[in-house]
């Protein structure tokens, strides 16, 4: 498998000849399927790559909450107002188990939140889209969140002991949103009357190409995947499990009586894939820079839950420290 991602040159990694000894203890306990845990020794490059990883993970899964959060007054009945806000509190628990990995590996929380809110922090092009109508919350349930189940059902293989951890109790929380998500839209478009149905479409056609880039640049175009794929932090490039999300998906699109906003979508049988249209990657880049729909919204959104809680954060502490102060009297 190491050899083969060198031969591949997506981007040349270092071969194991070119290593230093603890460079080839480490990189053969990787190939051994064996888990780095916090305490062992790792490359400086390593620790950085998963930092970087995981804690844009961690703020995508916190900014992600917005997007929802836009529906919870409005949800059209109680159960649906249940399951939403479920969904967004499982979403506050996914950032907070990430985060805690994050710091296994030295970083500091504050100081990486602060760099979400500066803005020199990335996390999911996806949230950087409007959540314009009830069927929205469906397709964010079963594109984004299956999307992103895609992506993580690999991650709990990943070779950081902590973050894969973390990934196993995630993924389960995500199968039941990507459910979810699909039964909304099922719902309306099997009991829902015309300008339901068409809202279903409607939320298909905005969030179809936006939930494709969810996986990344393509494999050439993609700085990172050949060294996180010799560390086996990846386990597969981005163009895999977007081709992998994408067969998984258009059978379900097909039992809702939809379509995809792609007229190059179709089954190719000698591939025994669908082949689909080209990804405009120009509107990726243009939103990973901060320049999509609601980048300066969603920032501004968190930066304001930062300050409007300081008075809480500022009492739980004081009770905390009560309690210890009883404790020790
Ligand atoms: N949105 C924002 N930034 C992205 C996205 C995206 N959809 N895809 C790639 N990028 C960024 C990368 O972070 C990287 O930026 P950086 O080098 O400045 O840090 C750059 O684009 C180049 O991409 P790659 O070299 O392909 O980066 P990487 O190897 O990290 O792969 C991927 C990107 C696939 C997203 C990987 O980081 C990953 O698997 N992350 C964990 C899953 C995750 O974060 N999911 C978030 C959405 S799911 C949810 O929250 C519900």
């Amino acid at each position: 498998m190491y050899a083969q991602m060198v031969e591949t040159g997506v981007k040349q990694v270092k071969a194991l000849d070119d290593m230093s000894p603890e460079e080839r203890v480490f990189q053969e306990k990787i190939d051994a399927e064996i888990k780095i845990e916090p305490k062992n020794w790792m490359p400086d490059a390593y620790r950085k790559t998963l930092i970087r990883q995981v804690s844009q993970h961690a703020h995508s899964e916190i900014v992600g909450m917005l997007p929802e959060g836009n529906w919870v007054t409005r949800a059209p009945t109680l159960k649906r107002k249940l399951q939403l806000m479920a969904k967004i509190q499982d979403e506050a628990g996914h950032g907070l188990y990430l985060y805690s990995a994050m710091e296994t590996l030295g970083a500091d929380r504050d100081e990486e939140v602060e760099k979400l809110h500066s803005g020199r922090a990335k996390y999911s092009s996806i949230f950087n889209y409007p959540t314009l109508n009830w069927a929205d919350m469906g397709a964010v349930g079963w594109l984004v969140d299956g999307a992103a189940i895609v992506n993580q059902v690999v991650l709990q293989r990943t070779s950081y002991g902590p973050y894969s951890r973390a990934m196993i109790r995630i993924c389960k929380e995500e199968s039941f949103h990507q459910r979810q998500g699909y039964e909304i839209l099922l719902t309306m478009m099997r009991q829902g009357n015309d300008a339901q149905k068409a809202m279903v479409q409607d939320a298909i056609n905005r969030l179809w190409w936006p939930a494709l880039m969810m996986f990344g640049p393509s494999d050439a175009d993609s700085p990172n995947s050949a060294q996180s794929m010799a560390w086996k932090i990846k386990r597969h490039t981005n163009d895999e499990l977007r081709q992998r999300f994408i067969d998984q998906t258009v059978p379900q699109l097909e039992i809702l009586g939809c379509s995809a906003p792609d007229p190059d979508l179709k089954w190719n049988a000698e591939r025994g894939h669908y082949d689909f249209g080209e990804i405009q990657w120009d509107e990726f880049f243009d939103v990973i820079k901060g320049n999509g729909p609601c980048n300066r919204e969603r920032l501004e959104t968190r930066r304001n839950a930062i300050s409007d809680g300081t008075w809480v954060r500022r009492a739980a502490v004081a009770h905390a420290n009560k309690k210890k102060q009883r404790a020790a009297a």
